[in-house]
């Protein structure tokens, strides 16, 4: 079958001069688990390829780029999943790593647990061959910034982040043989308390895959996530409507009315038929759905 992916770079309020360059890392990464997918690979090297572009993309709250924790310091979080199996890989806290999702692909193919995370994530990280780097090497200039300002005003409100700034990374393909994957990984809320893990490390919240429907990733303010267990609410949805647009609104819309939640969420179906939607002011996406030759990247659903 024709191959389908879509990645997303966060649900929030992008500021105008961020744009072009949210647009720009979407479809770079679209494009490389496109030309992947095409080229034989499957669905889970094409969706821990493009979260990897977006890993190494500074303008991203994902690896290089993250957002500084309460005590400076960057602890990721990154999840990968494949929808034949139902099997997951997943690491959370993690330091000193610079593509967390590719740690996160060994857990599930090379163990079989599904979740490490602090220091035993980076034990088993080193243990396969991963290279430490430092903490000067995941930080850009404005994160210190940002961190140096919590330090002279203290924590904002979550609610404030979502309205302001949050940026995980995800992305959900389908292959040739009709196998689904989906992966996320992020660097978490700016400010969090060391040691707190979001949703995008959790099977059903920050991702969900299941070939006999469609793959998931989701974005935003994560306990909401994981409240509602967007990622697998969205694939129900997909079950119930069979339009993944449809899905991918119903699941928002629920975590709005149930908890008052803000985030979004981007899905391909067993078909290849791709869908997203956020309830933030802004979504950075990118995607190429093999059957129709769309191609579309944008800041807004
Ligand atoms: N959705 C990212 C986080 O809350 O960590």
């Amino acid at each position: 079958m024709k191959p389908s992916i879509i990645v997303h770079g966060g649900a929030w309020d992008i500021p105008d001069d961020l744009v072009e360059a949210h647009l720009k890392g979407c479809e770079t990464a679209a494009e490389r688990g496109y030309d992947g997918l095409v080229n034989g690979e499957s669905a889970v090297q094409a969706v821990v390829e493009a979260v990897a572009v977006m890993e190494d993309d500074p303008v991203f709250d994902a690896g290089v780029g993250s957002f500084l924790n309460q005590s400076g310091q960057v602890e990721l979080d990154a999840m990968v999943m494949e929808g034949s199996s139902l099997g997951s890989g997943a690491v959370g806290a993690l330091q000193h790593m610079r593509n967390p999702i590719r740690i996160a692909r060994k857990v599930l193919e090379d163990t079989s647990f599904s979740l490490l995370v602090g220091d035993g994530a980076l034990r088993f990280a080193v243990e396969k061959g991963f290279e430490p780097c430092t903490e000067e090497d995941l930080l850009v200039g404005h994160q210190l910034e940002d961190y140096r300002e919590f330090l002279r005003t203290g924590v904002l409100g979550t609610r404030e982040f979502f309205e302001g700034g949050c940026d995980t990374v995800g992305a959900c393909a389908i292959d040739t043989d009709g196998r689904v994957a989906s992966a996320t990984s992020t660097g978490g809320i700016p400010r969090k308390p060391a040691g707190r893990v979001g949703d995008s490390p959790l099977v059903g919240c920050g991702a969900y895959a299941d070939d006999q429907a469609g793959a998931a990733s989701a974005t935003g303010w994560g306990e909401k996530i994981m409240a509602v267990l967007l990622a697998k609410t969205a694939i129900d949805a997909l079950r119930l409507h069979g339009d993944p647009a449809e899905a991918c609104t119903e699941a928002v819309t629920t975590m709005k009315s149930r908890v008052d939640g803000l985030g979004g969420i981007i899905m391909v179906d067993s078909k290849g038929t791709i869908g997203y939607h956020h309830n933030t002011p802004r979504m950075a996406f990118g995607f190429v759905e093999g059957k129709t030759g769309r191609r579309k990247k944008a800041i807004r659903a």
